[in-house]
């Protein structure tokens, strides 16, 4: 069970290995192809993957997040759309893919130095929360292009759809000029809306080349009171993911996962029921092998109770054999919680988002974290966590609450890639922790430890 497998060319893109259970926690090895010219890098679960929205981390080399002990993160997750818009997957392609873009690729020398794993979202989902207008057809998911929408940091860089169609998929865009949306842009909407279909989101993702992409699902956030409109999700999201098995040119060396969605509705016969017989369906007509599930639609504003009934409905359901994500979740809490109900694999920006707002993830006895900017900290000697081995608490910057309160009010930048730093140790030291406990069979007791702590003192 220790000894990774031996990939070639026939063998299966992934590999997972169950070492350990304990209650419905598990703690696994998952064995990802590795992509040309690297080695294998092996993920431990339960894992937390950091999003680097453009392929990289604010403030955060590729090198130090996967080397440095502190952090040495095995996965990163990628956005598909941000990278299809710029750079566009056509030069990544060129590159060999995300992988050799990313890590150090220089004249077509790949460092061999590092290595690490890549998963792509499909990006429906990113586009419906980013876009001002944003509509679900049949046919894919039409948008408003969020790049022509100057926003803070944009730099005023605009991208033109097909000039005489009314929609355009992403690979038609190329960079134009560097002006502000003029009045004429404003009369020309229509062009600025672009379709994303589930074949659209394979091909980026297979120009992309992550070890695991995601099939394009209908997200509906839970907080919608239409009944109709989340059943109408359920099976599109179905429907699509037999579009994007079709539309799938990697098997060979890229995991697509499908995402079980249908709402909250964990009745007898309800949607998320319908959504896992869907997929189990097409397991047993040999229509699909999912290489590992995700559970979707969660994390937008539901109730705790409600959130952690669907994700048990969907462990209990899901097949033992292959890996569980669950998509969008990143507080320290729901990492325990849900790791206890049988989840594997998580991803979420609040980590790194939170240290961008000066916040520090730190343990218990305390509310879990620490808000650097409050006048608290200005006089504060103590480092961010004791025994922390990051940059921040025990590397070269060694800084203390007080220096770091006051870096953060001169806006200086190396206040939040140290906070980002320490909130992804913090990260990656609770998912070490949670499978130390799997391991040694203690799960229980380490969870009911953290959810105690996590309030003692806090609200
Ligand atoms: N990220 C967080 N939740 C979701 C979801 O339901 N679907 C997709 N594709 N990405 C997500
Ligand atoms: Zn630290």
């Amino acid at each position: 069970v220790d000894t990774p497998p031996v990939f070639d060319d026939s063998s299966p893109a992934l590999c997972h290995y169950i070492h350990a259970v304990s209650g419905r926690a598990r703690a696994c090895t998952i064995h990802l192809k590795p992509h040309k010219g690297q080695t294998t890098r092996p993920v431990p679960t339960p894992i937390f993957m950091p999003v680097g929205t453009k392929g990289c981390l604010k403030g955060l080399s590729m090198h130090e997040l996967t080397t440095d002990p502190a952090l040495s993160c095995p996965i990163i997750l990628a956005n598909t759309y941000h990278m299809a818009l710029q750079p566009g997957t056509e030069l990544l392609d060129e590159f060999g893919g995300l992988h050799c873009f990313m890590g150090n690729n220089i004249n077509n020398e790949t460092s061999k130095e590092y290595n690490f794993n890549l998963l792509t979202d499909s990006g429906g989902f990113q586009m419906v929360s980013l876009a001002k207008l944003s509509q679900v057809t049949e046919e894919g998911v039409t948008f408003e292009n969020p790049f022509l929408h100057p926003q803070k940091g944009d730099h005023g860089k605009r991208y033109y759809g097909k000039k005489n169609s009314t929609t355009t998929t992403i690979q038609d865009e190329a960079p134009t000029d560097d002006t502000n949306v003029s009045e004429e842009d404003n009369n020309n909407k229509d062009k600025r809306m672009m379709l994303l279909k589930p074949e659209d989101s394979i091909r980026y993702q297979n120009e992309i080349g992550a070890n695991i992409i995601m099939a394009l699902d209908d997200v509906v956030s839970s907080v919608e009171v239409d009944a109709d409109r989340f059943e109408m999700a359920t099976y599109r999201t179905l429907r699509w993911y037999d579009r994007c098995l079709q539309a799938h040119q990697k098997s060979h060396c890229q995991n697509l996962f499908p995402i079980v969605q249908g709402g909250l509705d964990t009745s007898p016969g309800g949607l998320r029921e319908r959504c896992l017989a869907g997929f189990r369906r097409r397991e047993l007509d040999g229509i699909a092998n999912a290489p590992g599930y995700a559970i979707g639609g969660l994390a937008g504003g539901e109730s705790k109770d409600d959130f952690w009934r669907v994700v048990d409905q969907c462990c209990k359901a899901l097949p033992d054999n292959k890996p569980r994500y669950l998509m969008g979740v990143g507080y320290p809490l729901d990492l325990v919680v849900c790791s206890a109900l049988g989840v594997d694999m998580y991803d979420c920006v609040y980590p790194t988002r939170t240290a961008r707002f000066g916040v520090a993830l730190v343990p218990g006895p305390t509310p879990g974290t620490l808000r650097l900017k409050s006048h608290d900290c200005a006089t504060d000697h103590n480092v961010l966590q004791e025994g922390c081995p990051c940059q921040a608490c025990a590397g070269v910057h060694k800084v203390s609450r007080a220096r770091l309160h006051r870096l953060l009010k001169t806006e200086h930048p190396l206040a939040i890639q140290l906070l980002t730093q320490h909130n992804i140790a913090y990260m990656m030291s609770l998912v070490r922790q949670m499978r130390q406990a799997i391991l040694q069979d203690k799960f229980d007791a380490f969870a009911r430890d953290f959810v105690h702590d996590q309030f003692r003192g806090g609200a």
